[in-house]
């Protein structure tokens, strides 16, 4: 124990010289964007398990960007008044769409998730290659209140399912192809 004192007063600057670096790399590999948990409030108290659960809506009829582009894109309220125009109009919350509707001002969803600006994602890739929603995002459609970040989306999140993925699909790969691509800095971060 004696010893072990001496070394650590010893060396004291290069130990916490050595520890910085390693804190540091520990901080971006776990550290989330928004902690898990984050549910901000909503203009209206829109559920998901309503609609894409027990009326088994399509996550694209109001998710439209996400086969074709980064953002998945959150609906505008014409997209609700398809509708809403007819259903529940006894509502307060209903009402208040309508009006805000007809008065042309578009609602304030507040975002969820996201991501810092340094860090790049697109939706396109993954659903090209198939991926659920719920592989990213949970089941949504159990979701009945605000949405929260279920899944911290962090930087070992994004590049262990990579690393899985290239395990998975080609064990023997060489370097120069999608493995190299999908670990790559360059292809997260600009
Ligand atoms: C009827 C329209 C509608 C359908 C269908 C729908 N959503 Fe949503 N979704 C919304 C609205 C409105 C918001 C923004 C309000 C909120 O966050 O609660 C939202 C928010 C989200 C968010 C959080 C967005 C953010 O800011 O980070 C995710 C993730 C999401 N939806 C995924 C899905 C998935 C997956 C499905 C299919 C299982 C789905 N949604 C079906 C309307 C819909
Ligand atoms: C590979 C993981 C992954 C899959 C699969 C995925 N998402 Fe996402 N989604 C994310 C990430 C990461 C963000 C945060 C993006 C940001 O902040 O820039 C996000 C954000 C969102 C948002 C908020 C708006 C936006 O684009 O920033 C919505 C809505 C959404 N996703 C819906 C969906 C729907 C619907 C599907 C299925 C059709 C889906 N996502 C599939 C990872 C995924
Ligand atoms: C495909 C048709 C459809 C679309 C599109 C749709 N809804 Fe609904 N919504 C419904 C139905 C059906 C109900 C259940 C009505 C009931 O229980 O009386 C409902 C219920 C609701 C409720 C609960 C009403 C209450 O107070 O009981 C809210 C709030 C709501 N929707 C908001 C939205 C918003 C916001 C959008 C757009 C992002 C949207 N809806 C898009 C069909 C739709
Ligand atoms: C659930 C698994 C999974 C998660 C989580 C995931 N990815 Fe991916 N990602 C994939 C797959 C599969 C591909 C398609 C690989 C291919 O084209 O062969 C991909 C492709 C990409 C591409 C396109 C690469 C290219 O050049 O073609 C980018 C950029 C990307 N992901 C960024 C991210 C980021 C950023 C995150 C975290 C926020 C993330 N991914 C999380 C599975 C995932
Ligand atoms: C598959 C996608 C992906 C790859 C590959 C990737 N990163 Fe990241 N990185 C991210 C995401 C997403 C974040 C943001 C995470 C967060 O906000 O917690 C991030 C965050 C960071 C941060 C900042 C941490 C913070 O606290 O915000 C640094 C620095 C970083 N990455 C460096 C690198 C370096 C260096 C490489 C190459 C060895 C790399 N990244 C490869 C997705 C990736």
């Amino acid at each position: 124990m004696a010893a072990f004192t001496t070394i650590l007063k010893k060396h004291r600057a290069k130990i916490i010289l050595a520890l910085v670096p390693l804190g540091l790399i520990y901080w971006i590999w776990v550290v989330p964007p928004k902690y898990t948990g984050y549910a901000p409030d909503q203009p209206v108290p829109f559920s998901h398990k309503i609609h894409a659960g027990e009326m088994n809506m399509d996550c694209k009829f109001c998710h439209a960007g996400v086969e074709k582009s980064a953002h998945a894109s959150v609906p505008d309220t014409a997209t609700c008044m398809k509708c809403h125009q007819h259903v529940a109009s006894d509502s307060k919350y209903i009402q208040y769409l309508r009006t805000t509707y007809q008065q042309g001002v578009p609602l304030r969803w507040n975002k969820v998730h996201d991501l810092p600006d340094h860090a790049r994602f697109s939706h396109k890739p993954h659903i090209a290659k198939g991926l659920d929603c719920a592989a990213c995002h949970g089941d949504m459609r159990q979701v009945e209140g605000k949405v929260e970040v279920a899944t911290a989306f962090n930087m070992g999140w994004c590049v262990n399912c990579h690393r899985d993925y290239v395990a998975e699909t080609q064990p023997d790969a060489p370097g120069g192809n999608v493995s190299v691509r999908l670990a790559d800095c360059g292809t997260c971060h600009y």
